[in-house]
């Protein structure tokens, strides 16, 4: 399939790429009837927060369309590996993307070089079949493990991102605060596609999901806009050197705020604001909260965009703030030069 300006969605073959007798890797274009299962059984995240996904089904749909690598020792699955095709911008031109994501193996088998193995192989696989475009994935800061694999097998660092948490105890409906309307798709992609001009690995057109949009509207102008979507973890492990420690002060609020059994956040990704109205963007985010029963929002963004900046200036983020953490996108650029822009984070699942 190619799109107006002649670039393909890359298209990776199906089937073995890798076999030692005792291991093996495959790659398909459909979702390994086991892998739900094993994506609710890992335990994500990192010595600072530790969390199981309460419904990896809603994360895995949200992938849109996704190919997954599958990972057997003998005949029995260890684990999995999504790798999201699609076209992203780079330095102003299109240009095929993997988005690598849901990294995963059987928790018992952690730690014994299996992700290594994983990584690097499909590392290979990839170089083979996409002599042109970008693959990237995000792996936080501390994920000591997932870090060391992706570096070693060749991945280098192209951003640092920041994912930061906004919180309401109480959130209140703000006036203005609508659905987008599907019509209005294009008009919020070229809204995006203005603010975010300067950013590299945008795609609105594929991942502006108009069912999850809103915007604030005031006086029949649209001064603010996002997308959001539900998450709900289950924290298993708050982090005593992390977490903990710096909730100490706010022991309190953060009770209030979070259930560790039942984690609930809205995902706000395509963060637009007028740029003579940045404050108006803090309203929606409230707005959003109220309308869809949440008081907790988490957001990433790289922190050299612009954009970040304004948008930091603008609001507060309340009790939660401190609670910020980090990602390193690990990227392969293939037959593509670096170009020191900041990245627009959109994850679609991960
Ligand atoms: C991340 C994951 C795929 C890594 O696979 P793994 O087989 O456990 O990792 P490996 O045994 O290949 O170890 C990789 C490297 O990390 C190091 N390492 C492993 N566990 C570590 C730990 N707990 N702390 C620090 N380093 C660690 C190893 O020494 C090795 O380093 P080296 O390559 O320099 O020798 C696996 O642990 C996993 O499924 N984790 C849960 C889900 C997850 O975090 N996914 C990644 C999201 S980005």
């Amino acid at each position: 399939m190619a799109g107006e300006d002649g670039v393909a969605l890359p298209k990776l073959p199906e089937g073995v790429f890798f076999d030692d007798g005792e291991l093996t890797l495959s790659y398909s274009e459909q979702e390994p009837p086991w892998a739900e299962g094993l994506y609710r059984q890992v335990v994500w995240g990192t010595r600072g927060l530790r969390y199981r996904l309460l419904e990896p089904r809603v994360m895995l749909d949200a992938l849109q369309r996704s190919g997954w690598v599958t990972f057997l020792r003998q005949t029995t699955p260890i684990g999995a590996y999504g790798l999201v095709p699609g076209i992203r911008s780079w330095n102003g031109e299109r240009v095929p993307a993997i988005y690598r994501t849901f990294l995963a193996l059987r928790p018992e088998l952690t730690g014994r070089s299996l992700g290594r193995v994983l990584v690097a192989e499909t590392r290979r696989f990839l170089q083979e079949q996409l002599p042109r475009g970008v693959v990237f994935g995000f792996i936080e800061d501390d994920n000591t493990a997932s870090l060391a694999i992706s570096r070693r097998a060749g991945y280098v660092p192209i951003a640092s991102v920041v994912a930061e948490n906004y919180a309401v105890l109480r959130p209140a409906a703000v006036a203005g605060v609508r659905r987008l309307e599907a019509q209005e798709r294009e008009r919020l992609q070229d809204c995006l596609e203005t603010l975010y001009a300067g950013h590299d690995l945008t795609d609105f057109d594929q991942s502006v999901v108009p069912e999850q949009c809103w915007v604030l509207e005031r006086g029949g102008v649209w001064v603010a806009a996002l997308q959001a979507e539900r998450r709900r973890f289950e924290l298993v492990d708050l982090g005593y050197r992390g977490w903990l420690k710096r909730a100490v002060p706010w022991i309190p609020v953060v009770r209030q705020l979070v259930d560790p059994r039942d984690y609930r956040f809205l995902w706000y990704q395509h963060l637009w604001f007028r740029e003579d109205q940045p404050g108006a963007i803090f309203d929606l985010m409230q707005g959003v909260l109220y309308a869809m029963g949440h008081r907790l929002a988490n957001l990433q963004f790289d922190r050299r965009s612009p954009v970040y900046a304004r948008w930091r200036r603008s609001g507060r983020l309340g009790p939660l703030a401190v609670f910020r953490n980090g990602f390193q996108v690990m990227a392969d650029l293939r037959d593509l030069a670096p170009t020191g822009r900041p990245i627009l984070c959109t994850t679609r699942g991960a």
